[in-house]
C-alpha cells in the first residue's frame, strides 16, 4: 500500500477501507510516513469528509495506537462524560460526586488547562493538598470504595491523536468535523469508558459557533461510538454566555459546592442535572430521564451529594472541610466591583473575553508549563436578559494585583446592554 493513492483516493472523493485508514494511523505513528503527506491527507479529508465507518474506523486505530485503560475491576457500566469545552464550565466537578451519590462508579481522567478554558484538575488543585498523582492500582481502589476518584490523562493514551492534533493545529484542519469528533471518541474509549454522554456547546463562547455544525458533531460522535459498541448520547447545549457566575479556578470550586448543595446557579444546575441523569440512565441506575433527574434532585436537597464529594477530596489528600466552609479556599487579595454605564437589558455576554480577563489576571496557563494563580478570577453578577440599571455591579474583579485597570479594559468589550430583552435557552437538543 502507498500513501501516494491513499491520498489520491479521499481527494477524488472515495471511501477509505479499515485497512487503509489501520495503514496510515500505524505508519504516521512509527514515523514512516512523513508530515507532508500526512497534512495532504488531512486537508483532503477536511475538503471531502468522511463517512461514520471510516471516522469509526479512525477512532479506533488511534485508540490502538496507545495503552487503554483497564476498568474491568470496576463492577458496572462506566460511564464517562466529555465536554467540547467552554469558560466556566465547572459541570464535571459537580457531576463526579452527583452521580456517583446515585451508585454510578466515575473513574475520571482529567486534563489541566491551556489557554483561556480551565481544566478539571486545575480547579480540584486549589483544594488543599488534593492532588491527582495516584497509582492505577490505588485509583481503582478508590473508585471502587467511594464511586469517584479522578487522575490525570495519562500521556499513552491515543498517541496518534496527539500527533494528529498537532499536525491539524498548524496546517488550518483542525476544524472538520470527523476529525474532531474521532480525536474526542478516541480518548475517551482510551481511557475505558463503556459509555460515553456528550455535551456538544454551540455559541459565541464555543467551538461550534452554529447550532447546525453542533448537531453534525453530535450526530457523527453518537454514530461512532454506536459502531464501535459504547452507548452514546450528545446534548447540544448553549453557550453564548459562561456557565454560572464564577470563571477561576477557586471561584468555580465554591460554585461547583453550592450547586451541590442546592444553592448554585439555576443554568449550572440545569446542565449538571440533565447530563447526569443520562449518565444514570446509561449506568442502568434509572429507567428513565425523569426518575434520575429526582433521584439526582433528592441526593442534592439531602445532602449527600455534598458528602460524596467530601468523602472523594478526603481520598485524594485534599481538605474536605471546605466543602462547609468555603473560606478556605485561596482568597484573592483585591476585589474590585465593575459597575455598569449604562440601563437596559444585559443582551450579550461573551464567555472567551470573560475568559480573556481571568486568564490575563493569571487564573489561565500561557504556556504548558506557566503557574497559575488558583484564587484569581472573574465574578459575574447578571445574566443574559437581567436588567441593568446604571451602577448596578457587572463583575467582581478577584485579584492579587491592585492594578487592574487592564482587566476592565477587556470586561469593557465582554457585554452589551440594549434596550430589548433576549431569550436564552440552555438545553437545545438531544441526540441518541
Ligand atoms: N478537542 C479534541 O479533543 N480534539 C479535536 O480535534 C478538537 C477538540
Ligand atoms: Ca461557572
Amino acid at each position: 500500500m502507498h500513501m501516494y493513492d491513499v491520498i489520491e483516493k479521499k481527494r477524488d472523493g472515495f471511501e477509505l477501507t479499515s485497512s487503509e485508514i489501520q495503514f496510515i494511523i500505524k505508519n504516521y505513528t512509527n514515523g514512516t510516513i512523513p508530515d507532508y503527506q500526512m497534512s495532504a491527507l488531512l486537508m483532503a479529508i477536511y475538503f471531502k469528509g468522511m463517512n461514520p465507518r471510516e471516522s469509526a474506523d479512525l477512532t479506533m486505530e488511534m485508540v490502538r495506537s496507545g495503552e487503554i485503560v483497564d476498568l474491568s475491576q470496576i463492577p458496572g457500566i462506566k460511564v464517562d462524560k466529555h465536554s467540547t469545552g467552554g469558560v466556566g464550565d465547572t459541570t464535571t466537578l459537580i457531576l463526579g460526586p452527583l452521580v456517583a451519590s446515585a451508585g454510578v462508579y466515575v473513574a475520571k481522567m482529567s486534563g489541566r488547562g491551556l489557554g483561556h478554558t480551565g481544566g478539571t484538575i486545575d480547579k480540584l488543585e486549589s483544594i488543599k493538598g488534593f492532588h491527582v498523582e495516584i497509582e492505577n492500582d490505588k485509583f481503582v481502589e478508590l473508585v471502587k470504595k467511594n464511586h469517584l476518584a479522578i487522575i490525570g490523562q495519562s500521556e499513552k493514551l491515543a498517541p496518534a491523536d496527539k500527533l494528529l492534533y498537532s499536525l491539524r493545529d498548524v496546517t488550518a484542519t483542525v476544524n472538520s468535523i470527523p476529525l474532531i469528533a474521532s480525536s474526542i471518541m478516541s480518548k475517551k474509549i482510551a481511557s475505558g469508558a463503556d459509555a460515553i454522554v456528550l455535551d456538544v456547546k454551540t455559541g459565541a463562547g464555543a467551538f461550534m459557533k452554529n447550532k447546525r455544525d453542533a448537531k453534525i458533531l453530535a450526530e457523527t460522535m453518537v454514530e461512532i461510538g454506536t459502531m464501535v459498541g459504547k452507548k452514546t448520547v450528545a446534548i447540544i447545549s448553549n453557550m453564548e454566555q459562561p456557565l454560572g457566575y464564577a470563571v477561576g479556578n477557586a471561584l468555580e470550586v465554591k460554585e461547583a459546592i453550592e450547586t451541590l448543595k442546592g444553592k448554585g446557579p439555576k443554568d449550572l444546575t440545569e446542565l449538571s442535572v440533565e447530563l447526569g441523569s443520562h449518565m444514570l440512565v446509561l449506568a442502568n441506575k434509572a429507567d428513565s430521564i425523569k426518575e434520575a433527574k429526582d433521584i439526582l434532585l433528592k441526593n442534592i436537597e439531602n445532602g449527600r451529594a455534598a458528602e460524596y464529594f467530601k468523602t472523594f477530596i478526603k481520598a485524594q489528600g485534599g481538605d474536605e472541610r471546605v466543602v462547609d466552609e468555603p473560606s478556605l479556599l485561596p482568597q484573592a487579595t483585591y476585589k474590585t466591583i465593575y459597575y455598569a454605564k449604562e440601563s437596559g437589558y444585559l443582551t450579550r455576554l461573551i464567555a472567551d473575553q470573560l475568559g480573556k480577563a481571568a486568564m490575563a489576571l493569571g487564573a489561565g496557563r500561557q504556556t504548558k508549563n506557566s503557574v497559575i494563580d488558583l484564587a484569581v478570577g472573574i465574578l459575574v453578577h447578571k445574566k443574559l436578559g437581567n436588567t441593568v440599571s446604571k451602577g448596578d455591579p457587572l463583575f467582581t474583579i478577584h485579584s492579587n494585583n491592585s492594578d487592574v485597570s487592564h482587566i476592565e479594559r477587556i470586561l469593557d468589550t465582554s457585554f452589551e446592554i440594549d434596550n430589548y430583552e433576549i431569550k436564552d435557552s440552555l438545553i437545545l437538543e438531544t441526540i441518541n
